[in-house]
């Protein structure tokens, strides 16, 4: 029998975690198979109880269930406790192992796949959900010069700041004029609904790398506005899916699969 793993989410029929995670298992020679779990959406812990009794050995957790996850889980660890969210859960016997591997795939897809240098520089990150969250741990981690979060409504800005004792500063999209950033991170929601984050113009320091977390939207109006404003490269969130899937894989394997071939085939069917 091969272990049993699954992406729980509600919806969860678009994800592409499955493909991701079979081309890791026959590229490492593991045997196990990934499925895809659609939960109720008040039927979360029920969904991942009945997952288990069928033998399950592992979840992704997707929109909405991260904060519940969290909660489900019995053991966590240093990023997720920071990230208050779990996108990675591993069963043993009675216990829930949790993780959250979403700051360290966009580090990793920023460092290694884009060569992009954080340490020493400033950065932006827009947004303070539970997207923004889950990166600020690892990126702090890494040592930029600045750090500043910008967010529509400051008050969230600021409390998501102090909960990280202040490593980072918070404000308003108006506050940012006269600013520069050599990495601008968009971690909210805007994109989704087609939006563009109110950025005033110039935040762009020659060379700037602008990284829409979003994905398979093609070029959302941040990445659109980033490239009229001279930003030197322009990412969307495919390369941190899979990265954090990686991740996700050595948490429950051990094992470090090769992302480029895999990112490689998800970039030509993605633009097919
Ligand atoms: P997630 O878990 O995906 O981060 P969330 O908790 O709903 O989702 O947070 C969405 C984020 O996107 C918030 O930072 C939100 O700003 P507010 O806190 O002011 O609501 C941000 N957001 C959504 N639409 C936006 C838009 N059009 N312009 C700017 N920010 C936007």
């Amino acid at each position: 029998m091969p272990d049993l793993y699954a992406v729980i989410g509600n919806p969860v029929a678009h994800s592409k975690s499955p493909l991701i995670h079979a081309a890791f298992a026959r590229q490492t020679g593991q045997d196990l198979v990934y499925e895809r779990l659609l939960a109720p959406k008040d039927a979360f812990v029920a969904t991942a109880n009945a997952f288990r009794a069928r033998g399950g050995r592992g979840l992704n957790v997707t929109l909405p269930f991260k904060g519940e996850a969290f909660r489900y889980a019995t053991r966590l660890s240093e990023r997720a406790r920071a990230a208050q969210a779990v996108n990675a859960l591993k069963f043993e016997g009675e216990v829930i192992f949790a993780d959250n591997t979403d700051g360290a795939g966009l580090v990793n897809d920023l460092v290694r796949n884009l060569g992009c240098v954080i340490s020493g520089r400033r950065i932006l990150l827009l947004g303070a959900g539970g997207a923004a969250r889950g990166v600020i741990e690892p990126l702090l981690q890494q040592q930029p010069a600045q750090f500043v979060l910008a967010n529509r409504t400051p008050d969230r800005a600021q409390r998501l700041a102090q909960s990280f004792a202040g490593r980072l500063e918070a404000g308003t999209y108006a506050a940012l004029a006269g600013g520069r950033f050599d990495l601008v991170v968009n971690a909210t929601s805007a994109s989704l609904a087609g939006e563009l984050p109110p950025l005033p113009p110039g935040v762009f320091a020659p060379g700037a790398l602008a990284y829409d977390m979003m994905y398979g939207k093609g070029e959302t109006p941040f990445l659109a506005f980033a490239r009229g404003e001279g930003a030197a490269l322009l990412a969307d969130g495919l390369g941190m899916l899979v990265e954090q899937a990686a991740e996700s894989f050595f948490f429950w394997r051990g094992l470090r699969p090769d992302t480029a071939p895999v990112l490689q085939r998800l970039r030509q069917t993605n633009d097919a």
